[in-house]
């Protein structure tokens, strides 16, 4: 697999597959969230409004046999920078794809001189958690804590997560 994969620089022909793996992205959340409401009318469109607020410059792809199985970009503010997204194809997971491109990313702002590089996944996916937690993804900076505020929504939540010995939902 290694050898046959080739990262490069998103072009505006890739639109239509980056799209799909926007989608893609939307349903695993749909899914681990058990909430098909994530994402919208148009669950896709999270990718038209990333272009839009970051630039197809911020992307890049990973190619398989001549087709696109990974997206992955880069949000850089600073001396900082952030990989938004990084999704690979469901058929191509759990093959190293997704940790070869973490490593291109990191060794890509290596080289830019950036001095930090996070990246923001939602509490409850564990699994891309514990990849990025492996590939050195290992200091926790902002946590974002909030309220549900409608009585419905509380029992959406899983119990429990702890941080600094306080439970918390996710
Ligand atoms: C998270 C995500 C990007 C990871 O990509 P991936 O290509 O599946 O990840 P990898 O294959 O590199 O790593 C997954 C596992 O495969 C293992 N692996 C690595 N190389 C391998 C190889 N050559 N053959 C088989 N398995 C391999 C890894 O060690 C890892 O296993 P472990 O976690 O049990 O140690 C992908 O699951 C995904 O797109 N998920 C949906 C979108 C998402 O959640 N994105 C993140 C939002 S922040």
């Amino acid at each position: 697999m290694r050898d046959e994969l080739s990262i490069r620089k998103y072009h505006t022909d890739d639109y239509s597959y980056c799209r799909d793996l926007w989608l893609e992205l939307t349903q695993y959340h749909q899914q681990i969230y058990d909430d098909n409401s994530i994402g919208g009318d148009d669950p896709a469109s999270g990718f038209d409004n990333h272009l839009e607020d970051y630039g197809l410059e911020s992307l890049w792809v990973a190619e398989y046999n001549n087709r696109i199985v990974a997206v992955i970009g880069l949000i850089v503010s600073g001396s900082s920078a952030e990989v938004e997204p990084i999704i690979v194809n469901k058929l191509y997971r759990n093959k190293g794809i997704g940790k070869e491109l973490l490593q291109f990313m990191i060794n890509h702002v290596t080289n830019e001189g950036i001095n930090y590089l996070s990246i923001k996944p939602v509490a409850r996916n564990a699994e891309a958690i514990k990849i990025f937690h492996e590939i050195g993804f290992t200091t926790l900076g902002h946590i974002e804590l909030f309220m549900s505020l409608k009585e419905d929504e509380i029992k959406k939540w899983r119990s429990e997560i702890k941080i600094h010995d306080l439970a918390f939902r996710f």
